[in-house]
């Protein structure tokens, strides 16, 4: 349909058929299997189900095209219905949890896998998933770090800009791509205390310079949706924020799509003592640019009373409007309003996507240590101890398209490398401690005592057996994800038990740690040999930890986020800005910046992980010691693998601003880059360093670079390398 046609049907829409286009209702309203948490079916009234422009939270390409053509046989216009689904990490084939991806440095993978997920759904008959999620994260205790990509923003923009392209490919009529969102517009990775919900506080400079720079890079790749966050941001929740949707989404990012509120906030902002009742509430979301209200039910019940009293002005309702309409355009459902389930083939997972499941996921594990060189596995005895042995539950709680009977567990994969003649398993252990919560609830276990006991004595009798234990520990997969916030990152007490009383035995100890967030891991680390971090792996996490452990492929895997000392360093993150008195590296100490039982930074950097290999970093330089736009300087190094195997390795770039008009970071990511090298290879790895990649929120409130020196790392981690120096001349 063209631009013209698409007036003239919104012009010959009722007010309440435009206001209807701008309500979302649940999935489960169609359907009572829908995947929908908290709701009941049967909630929203039949007048509102008719006409309700689109649906989350189901899928499935039968029961869609009955939907759909039940739908646009009583729809007065026969405006399709547009369904929804959180497509975050997987819809069949399970890619590993966002942080895990985020663990590869790796953002044409990444793409890869949006593109693979986004054809999976749109088979499913999904037209548009809730990812990227593009919020920073500096704190562990906050469950939805797992959503994201990490605490760093230029590693954050890159990825949320890859899976935008990768969801929606260069043409979204193409029936393999779906629409894609970034959320949760803004700063919903602040919460306080990282408790979720939470309300956040936030000076406009590190707003802008770090909490904003993701979304606004991702909205560079042009979304077609965005969605708001649940939290306040200084005083005004997001949903109803103008500065934020108005001035900064529309204007300064040139946002152009659809903005949908999350799950219930526009209803919310009466809980957060912003709006007085629900009809206050669809007024002041309107007001502030949200076109879709996804299951408040504030827009159903209200806007078309609002839009006839002028209060909200039929422009704003027609504008709204009309960027629906231009989205199911785009999405070529005026033509195929069936698009991706002309047949009712539905989804397989092939043997393409699993081989690119089993590389992201092994591309993301992160070797933290690896003592007397535990790891690779020898050909020996081997026993997988600990809850995560044999399991398939490896996708988070927001992979609930995917089944898990179609995931390959480690005991599995292991059985198939190795044969059961040399292996030997066991659970060791319950998941979760007694009465541990969930964001689902308490979980309860019958007999819990007696049930670990007899747990731990097989398990022990299994590690005598064997040469090295491959103890596979983590948090649950409930345990991360929405409504997940704790106060505490050790591991249940009843696996660290476990990892106890395994160390008794003597036997070399190789700890397996699956987990959506950064945990406190002094006493594993202490206990184990070696230690990986596996994330959450999705479909083929069993086959792609044995390739690693196993010493087929080389552990690759950054941080992506700070691993604490304690839960007591949070909000933890590499970027800090500097104090007046910072701790010196070698004392005195007294009065400075610092904890007295604890050292200031992380246990584990962001961007640190160990390789088989080694590699050697060498002849540093910048190409001049002095710049003015728009000239720029190329920084590089040579990289050399010492070792004896084929590993991949990945450069970082880090820039400090030493003197400016507002203080700056004392590291900042620049640039990345991964390289795979043969054993004695070299490689020069070059970065180029502009102007404008030296702009910051400055004290006159521009986006402006200042003269001065500046500091280059060209390193492996961000706690690595001794810095280069130039200088910016000029002003830009
Ligand atoms: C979450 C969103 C999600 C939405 C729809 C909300 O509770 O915050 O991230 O996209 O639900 O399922």
């Amino acid at each position: 349909m063209d631009k013209k046609a698409l007036e003239t049907l919104l012009s010959d829409m009722s007010t309440e058929e435009k206001v209807m286009q701008l309500v979302q209702i649940p999935g489960s309203e169609y359907e009572a299997d829908a995947e929908i948490t908290g709701v009941e079916r049967g909630q929203v009234k039949e007048s509102v189900k008719r006409l309700a422009g689109s649906t989350l939270g189901i899928w499935g390409s039968k029961r869609l095209k009955k939907i759909q053509e039940q739908y646009m046989k009583e729809h007065p216009h026969h405006i399709p219905l547009m369904f929804m689904l959180d497509v975050i990490h997987g819809h069949k084939t399970v890619l590993p949890c966002p942080l895990g991806q985020g663990a590869s440095f790796d953002p044409e993978a990444v793409r890869k896998g949006a593109a693979m997920q986004a054809k999976e759904a749109a088979a499913d008959g999904v037209h548009a998933t809730f990812s990227p999620m593009a919020d920073l994260c500096r704190d562990a205790r906050w469950g939805r770090i797992m959503e994201s990509t990490g605490e760093d923003k230029l590693l954050n923009s890159r990825m949320a800009a890859a899976m935008v392209e990768g969801y929606q490919g260069e043409d979204l009529k193409d029936s393999a791509h779906i629409a894609a969102c970034v959320k949760h517009f803004a700063a919903y990775g602040a919460a306080e205390g990282g408790r979720d919900y939470n309300n956040t506080e936030l000076s406009e400079h590190t707003l802008r310079e770090h909490y904003l720079r993701a979304y606004g890079e991702a909205i560079k790749k042009d979304p077609v949706m965005v969605m708001t966050s649940f939290n306040s941001i200084n005083g005004i929740p997001a949903t109803g924020n103008t500065f934020l949707m108005k001035k900064v989404l529309r204007e300064e990012f040139g946002f152009k799509g659809v903005l949908i509120s999350d799950w219930g906030a526009v209803g919310e902002m009466i809980n957060h003592g912003y709006a007085e009742d629900r009809k206050d509430a669809a007024l002041k979301g309107m007001m502030a640019g949200v076109d879709i209200d996804m299951c408040s039910g504030c827009y159903s019940a209200h806007l078309e009373e609002l839009v006839n009293s002028g209060a909200v002005p039929m422009k704003l309702l027609d504008e709204a409007v009309l960027r629906v309409l231009n989205m199911k355009n785009e999405l070529g459902l005026f033509e195929d309003p069936f698009r991706g389930i002309d047949t009712d083939a539905g989804p397989v997972i092939s043997e393409e996507s699993r081989n690119l499941a089993r590389e992201a996921a092994a591309a993301g594990l992160v070797l933290l240590e690896n003592k007397g060189k535990a790891l690779p596995l020898r050909k020996e005895k081997n026993a997988f101890i600990g809850p995560y042995a044999d399991t398939k539950r490896l996708q988070s709680s927001w992979a609930f398209s995917g089944d898990d009977e179609n995931t390959v567990s480690l005991w599995e994969a292991a059985l198939e490398l190795y044969g059961p003649e040399a292996l030997k398993t066991a659970a060791g252990c319950t998941m979760l401690d007694q009465d541990a919560v969930t964001a689902r609830g308490q979980r309860h276990v019958d007999h819990w005592q007696e049930e670990n006991d007899r747990l731990l004595t097989e398990a022990v009798s299994a590690a005598e057996w064997a040469d090295t234990v491959i103890l596979c520990l983590g948090e649950d997969s409930a345990q991360s994800g929405e409504a997940t916030s704790k106060a505490s990152l050790k591991l249940p007490a009843v696996q660290l038990r476990l990892l106890s009383e395994i160390k008794k035995t003597g036997k070399r100890i190789v700890t397996l740690v699956f987990t959506g967030r950064p945990l406190e891991l002094m006493e594993v680390r202490e206990l184990s040999d070696a230690l990986m971090i596996c994330w959450l792996p999705g479909t083929e996490g069993g086959h792609a930890v044995l390739d690693v452990i196993s010493g087929k492929r080389s552990p690759s895997g950054r941080l992506p986020v700070s691993f604490p000392y304690t839960v007591g360093q949070e909000p933890l993150h590499y970027d800090i800005y500097p104090t007046g008195r910072p701790k010196p590296e070698n004392g005195p100490f007294e009065y400075t910046s610092r904890y007295l039982d604890c050292e200031n930074g992380a246990l584990y950097p962001f961007g640190y992980g160990l390789s088989y290999t080694s590699f050697e970093y060498g002849g540093e330089k910048l190409s001049a010691q002095k710049m003015s736009a728009p000239e720029s300087i190329t920084a590089s190094v040579k990289v050399r693998n010492t070792g004896d195997m084929r590993g991949d390795v990945t450069v970082q770039l880090y820039i400090r601003d030493v003197c400016a008009s507002r203080v700056r970071p004392v590291r900042e990511l620049a640039g990345f880059r991964k390289i795979s090298l043969d054993p004695g290879a070299e490689e020069e790895v070059s970065f180029v360093i502009n102007e404008e990649m030296l702009r910051f929120w400055t004290a006159e409130e521009k986006w402006e670079s200042e003269a001065g020196k500046f500091l280059v790392w060209i390193c492996d981690s961000s706690s690595a390398g001794k810095p280069l120096e130039f200088r910016l001349e000029g002003r830009a």
